[in-house]
C-alpha cells in the first residue's frame, strides 16, 4: 500500500518525460477497461440466465453517465492498443531502443488522431438517440446497480483477505529466498504480447460494431437488422439483438460465439494477468498479496466460466418471453422463434 502511494507522489513529482507518462497511461488504461470487462461479461451472461436484469443494463449503458464512460473507454482502449503494440515492436528491436522516446510521442498523435473521427462518429449515434427523446435509467437505478458490483467486489476481497489470513496461520508465511523469474512468468511475458496482438483486430472489430457501424442504442432498435447478421429485431429488445447474433450461422457456425468466445478468453487472460502485475507491484504484505493474486485468479477463471457458460446456452426461447413479458409487449415474434 505504501508503495501505491510513494508511485502515486513520485509519479507527479518525478519529471521522467514522455516515457514516464506513457508507462503511467499504460496502466491506467489497462486496469480502467479491465474494470469494464469484469462488470461487461457479468451483464452479457444476463441475456443467457436473468433476461429481465439484461434489459436493464443495457438501459443503464444508454444513460448519458455511461455514455460518458463509453467516450473514454474508447479512448482507452485506442491508447492502450496503440502504446501495447509499440510495446510489443520495440522489445523485439532492442537496436531501435535510442527511438523510444519518439515512438512514446507518436503514440500519443495517433491516438488523438484516431480518436478524433471514432468520438465524432459516436456522438452522431448519441445525438440521434437523444433526439427522439428517450427515456433514460435514472440516476438513483444506477446507482443501486453498481453499488450492488461494489458490495460483491468489497465481500470478495474480505473473504480473500480472512482466507489468506487463516492460511498464513497454518502455513507460515516465512520468507522465502527470492527465486528466479518462474517458467509460467516467462511464458506469461510471451502471452501478453500475441494476446495483445491478436486482441487489436477483435476488439477493434466488436467496438466498430457496438459503436461506430451502429451504436449502443441500436442493440434496442426495433425493427432494425441486427449487425453482423441479416436478421431483424422484431421486439426491439435487447436479448433479442444477442440472441439473433449468437445464433447466426455461416456455414453452420454460430461465428459471433466463437468470436465472442475468442475475444472473452483473451482478454480476460491479458487483462487479469496484467492485474496480477499491478497487485505484485503495489501489495507486498505476504497475506494481503496472497489475497489479492487469488481474487485476480480465481475471478478471471469465474469470469472465463461464466461467460462461456452464456455462449453455450445461448438466449433460450423461455428467457426470450421473460424479456418480453417485462416489456409488456403482447405481440408473437414468430421471425426470432423461428416460426
Ligand atoms: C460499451 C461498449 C460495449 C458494448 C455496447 C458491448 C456490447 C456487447 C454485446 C451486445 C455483447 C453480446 C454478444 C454479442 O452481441 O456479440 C457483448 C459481448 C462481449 N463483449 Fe462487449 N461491448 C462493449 C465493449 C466491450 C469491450 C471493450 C470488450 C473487451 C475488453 C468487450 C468484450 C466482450 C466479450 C468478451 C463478450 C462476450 C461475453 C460473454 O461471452 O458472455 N466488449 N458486448
Ligand atoms: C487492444 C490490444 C492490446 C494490446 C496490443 C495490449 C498490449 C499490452 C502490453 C504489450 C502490455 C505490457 C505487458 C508487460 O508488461 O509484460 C499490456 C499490459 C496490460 N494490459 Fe494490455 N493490451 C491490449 C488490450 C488490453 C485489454 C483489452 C485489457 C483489459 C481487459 C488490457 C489490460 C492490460 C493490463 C491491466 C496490463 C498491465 C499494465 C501494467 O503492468 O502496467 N490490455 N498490454
Amino acid at each position: 500500500m505504501a508503495t501505491l502511494v510513494t508511485t502515486i507522489t513520485e509519479t507527479l513529482r518525478y519529471r521522467g518525460k514522455i516515457g514516464q507518462w506513457s508507462w503511467v497511461f499504460h496502466r491506467l488504461s489497462g486496469l480502467g477497461i479491465v474494470l469494464f470487462l469484469a462488470l461487461h461479461v457479468i451483464d452479457t451472461s444476463w441475456a443467457a440466465f436473468y433476461p429481465e436484469l439484461y434489459a436493464d443494463a443495457i438501459n443503464e449503458y444508454q444513460s448519458p453517465l455511461f455514455t460518458l464512460g463509453e467516450f473514454a473507454l474508447v479512448a482507452a482502449i485506442i491508447y492502450h492498443a496503440m502504446n501495447g503494440l509499440r510495446i510489443i515492436f520495440l522489445d523485439y528491436r532492442p537496436h531501435l531502443w535510442h527511438l523510444q522516446q519518439k515512438a512514446a510521442t507518436y503514440v500519443f498523435v495517433a491516438t488523438a488522431v484516431i480518436i478524433v473521427p471514432v468520438w465524432g462518429m459516436m456522438a452522431t449515434h448519441v445525438a440521434n438517440f437523444w433526439g427522439d427523446d428517450p427515456e433514460f435509467a435514472s440516476l438513483g437505478d444506477i446507482l443501486n446497480t453498481q453499488s450492488q458490483f461494489l458490495i460483491g467486489f468489497i465481500v470478495i476481497v474480505l473473504v480473500a483477505l480472512v482466507l489468506s489470513f487463516l492460511y498464513s496461520l497454518v502455513a507460515g508465511d516465512e520468507k522465502k529466498a527470492p527465486k528466479r523469474a518462474s517458467q509460467i512468468d516467462a511464458w506469461l511475458w510471451t502471452f501478453m504480447r500475441i494476446s495483445g496482438f491478436l486482441i487489436v483486430p477483435l476488439v477493434f472489430g466488436h467496438l466498430a460494431m457496438m459503436h461506430v457501424i451502429s451504436g449502443v442504442f441500436d442493440i434496442t432498435a426495433a425493427d432494425a437488422t441486427v449487425i453482423g447478421t441479416s436478421a431483424t429485431n422484431d421486439t426491439g429488445l435487447a436479448v433479442e439483438f444477442v440472441g439473433e447474433r449468437w445464433d447466426h450461422l455461416v456455414a453452420g457456425v454460430a461465428i459471433w460465439r466463437v468470436y465472442d468466445g475468442l475475444l472473452l478468453a483473451l482478454v480476460v487472460v491479458h487483462g487479469f494477468n496484467g492485474l496480477r502485475y499491478v497487485v505484485n507491484d503495489y501489495f507486498h504484505n505476504p497475506i494481503v498479496n496472497r489475497a489479492f493474486n487469488w481474487v485476480v485468479v480465481f475471478g478471471g477463471a469465474a469470469l472465463i466460466i461464466l461467460g462461456m457458460g452464456a455462449l453455450l446456452a445461448g438466449v433460450e426461447e423461455t428467457a426470450f418471453n421473460i424479456a418480453i413479458d417485462k416489456a409488456g409487449i403482447s405481440q408473437t415474434f414468430n421471425t426470432w422463434l423461428g416460426g
